[in-house]
């Protein structure tokens, strides 16, 4: 079946492993089947809702367009485009955020975690980001979007957001309701300073996380220098509970080699940890060393990145042009 594919990624730097494993390494994969569809945005709109330095946003746009590509994207067979170009998007999201409820966006805990303790403090994008990203699927009516687990949440309540503006102007499918596609397992890979905790760019320490711009040496020692435990590598699943980190460790390890952590145990049970570290180190440079070198290499090719960005902007505003015009009608503007 073919599928309209839809997905975004902030440019807010230091994209991760974590964005590579639970997102971009499915839209390459979803990207090499012809019969999708596939729509990749760089979302600058929702990075704004914290505060960003302009020229580094400038830059962050292509780096994340150049990591698009490095990752194995084809700019031939996709639309890669940035979402403050197309105007439909800030568009179709008020319109959307009349039709969300606050007892909605109440729940969402990214806004929460986000938000931290001063909640008076955050901005009001960061509290309607999830409703601008129902606007960004809804308007190329994505049968598919594929994201980590941390969307999860948001992409119900894209959901509902489609379900209610159908019910609410009784006209039946019109917005397309979108499918979540989120991997079974590795789909939320966690901090290497602390397996409780996501890895994430905010993350203060460099350590937590491996960028995908990071060379062969900074992944070596990264991965040196994760936490562990001091027992050897677990024998079980269920001993895997109660160990986080070698949890996550072997999570990277098996979504690297396709592989899940009942196979990966088989190999590493009750040996030692630093043995495994090697392991994994250098299934990491092998397959994040080429990445990081091709990121690089493009970013210094600015006006290929531009030409891209232009190219899908094009493309883009095609699509959601029409269907921005047809929601304006069936509201009554
Ligand atoms: P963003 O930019 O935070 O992250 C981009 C993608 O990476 C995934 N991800 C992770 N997956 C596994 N483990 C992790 N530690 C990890 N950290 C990040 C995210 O789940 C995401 O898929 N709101 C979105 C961007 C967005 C979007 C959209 C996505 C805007 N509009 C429309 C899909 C459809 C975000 O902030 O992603």
């Amino acid at each position: 079946m073919s599928k309209k594919i839809f997905s975004g990624v902030q440019p807010t730097g230091n994209l991760h492993l974590g964005n590579y494993l639970g997102a971009l390494k499915n839209f390459v994969y979803l990207n090499n089947d012809e019969k999708n569809k596939c729509i990749f945005c760089v979302v600058d709109l929702h990075a704004i809702t914290i505060k960003q330095d302009p020229k580094e946003l400038k830059n962050n746009i292509r780096e994340t367009v150049a990591t698009f590509i490095a990752s194995g994207i084809d700019p031939k067979r996709s639309i890669i485009f940035n979402q403050s170009r197309v105007a439909a998007h800030s568009e179709a999201a008020w319109i959307l955020s009349c039709i969300a409820r606050m007892g909605w966006l109440n729940r969402m805990t990214q806004f929460k975690e986000k938000a931290g303790k001063d909640k008076e403090k955050a901005s009001v994008g960061l509290y309607s980001y999830p409703v601008l990203m129902a606007a960004d699927i809804l308007l190329y009516d994505a049968t598919h979007v594929p994201v980590g687990d941390d969307q999860k949440q948001h992409l119900e309540l894209c959901r509902d957001i489609a379900q209610k503006f159908n019910n609410d102007y009784q006209i039946e499918n019109f917005l397309q309701v979108p499918e979540p596609l989120i991997q079974k397992e590795f789909s939320r890979i966690m901090s290497l300073k602390d397996g409780s905790k996501k890895m994430s760019k905010s993350e203060q320490s460099d350590l937590s996380r491996i960028n995908l711009t990071d060379d062969n040496d900074q992944i070596i020692n990264k991965i040196k220098k994760a936490k562990t435990d001091s027992l050897p590598m677990p024998k079980d699943l269920k001993e895997l509970d109660k160990r986080p980190e070698a949890r996550n460790l072997l999570g990277i390890y098996s979504s690297l080699t396709d592989s899940n952590l009942e196979k990966s145990l088989q190999i590493f049970a009750g040996k030692n940890f630093s043995k495994f570290k090697e392991v994994l180190a250098d299934k990491l440079v092998s397959k994040i060393g080429p990445i990081s070198k091709e990121i690089k290499k493009l970013l210094v090719e600015r006006q290929y990145l531009d030409e891209i960005l232009l190219n899908g902007v094009e493309k883009a505003n095609s699509i959601a042009s029409k269907k921005i015009e047809r929601i304006k009608e069936i509201v009554g503007f």
